[in-house]
């Protein structure tokens, strides 16, 4: 959060006034976006399909179906959750929960209920705090950003001379 010094002097009273408990209660459901990014690159294979910049075409395997453009979802917070954790039954976003169709927690339905052309395709796994890490990662650091640029990539890779990033140059 960016707080001027005035608006800060202006909330510090209610801060204090606060309870503890709340803040610490706020602060608990907001995931960790570096842990994030490494869920997007490796854990998770969003990469893959969506790019290393989540718009769905930069660096994409040519094998894999491209997947949209990210940084220009209107999904809030929980609808990329559930995109995630559930997939998009009869396109190729696969789910990434262990817990996928277990229960009622994927639009009430079962695997049972899709005919086999529509059943979702199940991605990698990993757990409900790395989709609250992703999603975070997604919020903080790709949606709402433009053209992807080289600075932008090599920041990605972590490497100023990423072979990845040459094409922007
Ligand atoms: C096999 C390719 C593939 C992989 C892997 C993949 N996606 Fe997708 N994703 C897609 C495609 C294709 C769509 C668009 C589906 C449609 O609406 O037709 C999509 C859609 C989405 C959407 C919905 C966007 C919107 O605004 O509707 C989100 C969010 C998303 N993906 C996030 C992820 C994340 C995060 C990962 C990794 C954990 C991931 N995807 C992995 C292919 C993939």
């Amino acid at each position: 959060m960016h707080v001027t010094r005035a608006a800060a002097a202006m909330l510090l009273p209610f801060m204090l006034a606060m309870p503890v408990t709340t803040v610490a209660q706020a602060a608990d459901p907001v995931g960790d976006p570096a842990r994030g990014k490494t869920v997007f690159r490796s854990v998770g294979d969003c990469m893959r399909c969506h790019g290393w910049a989540a718009d769905g075409r930069s660096g994409v395997h040519l094998r894999a179906p491209p997947g949209s453009n990210l940084r220009e979802t209107a999904l809030d917070a929980e609808g990329l959750a559930e995109v995630i954790r559930c997939g998009l039954p009869g396109t190729p976003m696969p789910y990434h929960s262990r817990q996928a169709y277990d229960g009622d927690g994927c639009y009430g339905m079962s695997l049972d209920d899709f005919d086999a052309d529509d059943k979702p395709k199940r991605g990698k796994t990993f757990g409900d705090d790395d989709i609250q890490n992703v999603v975070a990662y997604l919020q903080s650091e790709v949606i709402g950003l433009g053209k992807p640029t080289f600075e932008e990539c090599t920041a990605f890779f972590e490497n100023p001379a990423a072979a990845a990033c040459n094409s922007l140059r």
